[in-house]
């Protein structure tokens, strides 16, 4: 079982690579390096003890893609390549549907055309929208914000018109919530590239002393501490989702949305406070407006994946700071 990991020196894939070839899979690594350097190779390699194969390939150019499957003897496929930020996303929203649906696009022509049909595709909760009182299960109507949830959504559906159209393939549509966190070794973790949307590689930004104050994106939502409430998910948990999810796609044809989540959520504010109890760190933070398009609640309902899956997340928050911070201390030593 050799699997394609598209975008596979990102924060998600590069994770996800430790915790297949610790489960015994083989992997080939795509990246553009658009979003990330080639040291994550390295240090995937330091974690993992071996060589791993790496193509840097621009998936919008499809006969570069096509030579990854004509190399390698690819059996399945997960696919992170992509933009990932809301805001970008609205300032450029050609760029993202270019990147996000084109290279989705290019990959399923030339999976086809290579007879290889199982495939775990990135989606996100950002397909909930604003339509739902949480917990979101995967079967609830779907509804895009934003040109970035559009790309996820627009996705999706053609996903599963492709498993109607051809029962042969074998896709699931995993939907992440908030992942955080870090590789235990510190070697591993999400870099600040673009305009980061997320909000612990600014809060790091500001522990580490880099940025003065992180900004709260509203205080006065109907929630217990006024700030939004989020379903934060350590990183190595959401890797593990992606084996068993390969797994799953082995026996099973269709097309399946699965949530990855811990089903609990946590306010922003209690983020901040659990981070500082972890770390001794206080970090210093101004309450702004609210975001346009920002979700107040958003917590998963994780019954399926742990039904059809056997995934469970197993790290609390308290992990999930205290390896983001470690994390981070390596990295500005090694700057
Ligand atoms: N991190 C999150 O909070 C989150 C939440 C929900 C969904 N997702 C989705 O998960 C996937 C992975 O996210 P991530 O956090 O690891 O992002 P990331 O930016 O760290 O990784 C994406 C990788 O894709 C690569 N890439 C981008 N365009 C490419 C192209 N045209 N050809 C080849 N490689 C390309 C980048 O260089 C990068 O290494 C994305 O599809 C993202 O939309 C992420």
């Amino acid at each position: 079982m050799t699997v394609l990991i598209t975008g596979g020196l990102g924060f998600i894939g590069s994770h996800t690579v430790v915790d297949l070839i610790e489960q015994g899979y083989d992997c080939v690594i795509l990246d553009n390096l658009s979003r990330t350097t080639i040291d994550v190779l390295e240090k995937i390699e330091l974690i993992v003890q071996r060589k791993i194969p790496f193509m840097k390939v621009n998936m919008l150019e499809s006969q570069a893609l096509r030579n990854v499957f004509t190399q390698y003897d690819i059996t399945s496929v997960i696919h992170f390549a992509g933009f990932k930020s809301v805001g970008e996303s609205v300032q450029n929203p050609l760029v993202y549907y270019q990147t996000n649906l084109i290279s989705t696009l290019n990959l399923i022509d030339i999976m086809q055309e290579f007879d290889v049909k199982k495939l775990v595709f990135s989606s996100s909760a950002t397909v909930y929208g604003d339509l739902h009182i949480p917990p979101l299960r995967e079967d609830l109507p779907l509804k895009a914000l934003n040109p970035y949830g559009r790309t996820k959504l627009i996705l999706e559906e053609i996903l599963c018109d492709l498993v109607s159209s051809d029962n042969s393939w074998s896709i699931a549509l995993m939907r992440y919530f908030n992942p955080i966190g870090a590789h235990k070794t510190g070697l591993l973790g999400e870099l600040p590239f673009g305009i980061p949307n997320n909000l612990m590689p600014h809060l790091l930004k500001v522990a580490i002393g880099e940025t003065s104050k992180l900004q709260i994106f509203g205080g006065d939502y109907d929630t217990e501490d006024g700030s939004c409430i989020r379903d934060f998910i350590h990183i190595m948990d959401l890797a593990s989702g992606h084996v068993r999810a390969l797994d799953y796609l082995k026996k099973n044809a269709g097309c399946e949305a699965f949530n990855l989540g811990t089903g609990i959520g946590y306010s922003v504010l209690k983020l901040i406070d659990t981070f500082k109890e972890v770390t001794g760190i206080k970090v210093p933070f101004e309450i702004a407006n609210r975001r346009e398009g920002d979700i107040v609640v958003s917590i998963a309902d994780v019954t399926k994946a742990e039904t059809l899956l056997g995934w469970k997340a197993k790290y609390n928050l308290s992990d999930m700071c205290e390896d983001a911070w470690n994390w981070e201390l390596n990295r500005k030593r090694g700057e």
